[in-house]
């Protein structure tokens, strides 16, 4: 099957709009269960591949997701370049709510998560070059497609991964920044590195949905304007991803 381009879901965005001809793909894989089913169908004339990460209804916190599972499953129906929507929290003070980033570079601080194809009995270990962590291609392609779409979006950007699922503490966030880290989220890590092992082409498409703890003026994050601000700023990733379909 060939698909055009695959698209993880993150928080805010469960399925994709405006698939048409959509059929529903469950895939074993020796890894366990992606996070449900892949949904295939036509979008601009392109095939497209949606899989949303926490589940369709937000069920799989960002520690339990099974990374590995979900980037076996697109890459076994046959997606050879993706692109993560992850939803995130902006340390720099140019990266408030609703803004768009798509970032070049990635501290990773989560924990207990399997980071590896070859972390399984047995397997043939095997070391990346992840200097570069999101293919330098499709990120220019996206940062054209925002501007073609008339979306503004940042370009570049450390993308700080924590664990989850609670949010930062401010000393946690200020330690982030001084290490350079511009956002935070939960789920870049080790998606990122697990598309590279599979050799597939894979660029973050990150939407703030608030200040970092400390960044912003709020003593307090709130949640409900976390998902109002997220909302917001996913209605503009279908008109970003049909640009990207047409390059
Ligand atoms: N921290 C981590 N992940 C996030 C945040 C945040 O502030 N906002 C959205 N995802």
């Amino acid at each position: 099957m060939t698909i055009d381009l695959a698209v993880i879901g993150g928080s805010g965005l469960y399925n994709f709009p405006g698939l048409e001809n959509a059929s529903r793909h469950s895939v074993d894989t020796p890894f366990g269960a992606a996070s449900g089913d892949v949904v295939i169908g036509d979008f601009a004339g392109r095939r497209v591949a949606f899989l949303a990460r926490h589940g369709e209804s937000h069920t799989v916190p960002p520690h339990r997701v099974n990374y590995r599972a979900n980037l076996w499953a697109l890459h076994s129906l046959g997606a050879r370049r993706v692109i993560g929507v992850n939803a995130v929290g902006g340390i720099r003070s140019d990266m408030g709510p609703r803004v768009i980033v798509v970032p070049d570079q990635i501290i990773d601080y989560t924990h207990g998560r399997y980071t590896s194809f070859c972390d399984v009995e047995g397997a043939e270990v095997r070391h990346i070059d992840f200097s570069e962590p999101y293919t330098e291609t499709l990120r220019r392609q996206l940062i054209e497609a925002a501007s073609s779409a008339g979306v503004a979006a940042i370009d570049g950007g450390c993308y700080g991964a924590t664990q989850g699922p609670r949010l930062e503490t401010r000393a946690e966030i200020a330690r982030m920044k001084r290490d350079g880290c511009d956002l935070v989220g939960m789920t870049g890590m080790p998606e990122a590195v697990l598309a590279r092992e599979l050799e597939l082409d894979y660029a973050c498409l990150a939407l703030v949905a608030n200040f970092a703890a400390g960044c912003g003026d709020e003593a307090e994050i709130s949640i409900e304007e976390i998902f109002a601000h997220l909302a917001a700023a996913t209605a503009e990733v279908p008109r970003i991803l049909g640009a990207l379909l047409k390059t």
